[in-house]
């Protein structure tokens, strides 16, 4: 027999996934902009996933890549499948993740209960301006889902592309701190009216 304890956790692990980001309609229907199509993701996204998280290139500023075979086997079978998570679409194959959240364990005082935005692309997909394009239809997409949130941004500040990106996507620096050994930016963006 399970015990109620365990069916417990369970339930509030899921309800805590369900309302992350706040009431948002999820999955939305899926958002096109000019190139590309941003929507929740499928199983058929997994082997995409596995390459952005064991990409060497990728993960420069984020810890370092994952071993493959961890992830072959660890992944669940639609992975980052939760409101605010969206796959990025071109011609039909994943290229990137854009990740809106709210994460509950937060110490930055200005990050404290808003959700901040991420975004990982395969280097076969960088300098295009596909990055920029399918963030701003995240935030568009957050800007009607919850109207008037500012959002977040984290970054390390050696990452220079990531820094232009929040520069076009309208963060304003709040601060600059030190923590994981290398210095990390603050980002703040005011919801577009
Ligand atoms: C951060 C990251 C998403 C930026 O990707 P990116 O492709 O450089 O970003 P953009 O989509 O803004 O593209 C900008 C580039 O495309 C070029 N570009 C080409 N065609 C373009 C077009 N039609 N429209 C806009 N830009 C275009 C721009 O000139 C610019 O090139 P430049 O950097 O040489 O000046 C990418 O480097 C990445 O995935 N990094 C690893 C993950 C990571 O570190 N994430 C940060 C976590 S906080």
């Amino acid at each position: 027999m399970r015990r109620p304890g365990l069916i417990f956790a369970g339930v509030a692990a899921w309800l805590a996934g369900m309302t992350e980001l706040g009431p948002v309609a999820w999955p939305p229907a899926p958002i096109r902009t000019e190139r590309l199509l941003l929507r929740a993701s499928e199983p058929r996204d997994r082997p995409a996933f596995v390459e952005l998280l064991a990409s060497p290139e990728v993960n420069t500023y984020l810890g370092g890549p994952r071993p493959r075979a961890d992830l072959e086997r660890e992944l669940p079978a639609v992975p980052e499948q939760w409101p605010g998570s969206f796959v990025v679409e071109l011609d039909g194959a994943m290229i990137g993740h854009v990740l809106l959240r709210r994460p509950p364990e937060r110490q930055r005082p200005a990050a404290v209960g808003r959700a901040d935005l991420g975004y990982l692309f395969l280097p076969e997909a960088w300098g295009s301006g596909y990055a920029t394009e399918a963030c701003a239809a995240a935030l568009d997409w957050f800007d009607r889902a919850l109207p008037g949130e500012p959002t977040v941004l984290f970054t390390q500040s050696a990452n220079v592309a990531s820094m232009r990106l929040a520069a076009k996507l309208g963060f304003a620096e709040v601060e600059r701190f030190e923590a994981w050994g290398a210095e990390q930016w603050l980002g703040l963006r005011s919801p577009t009216p």
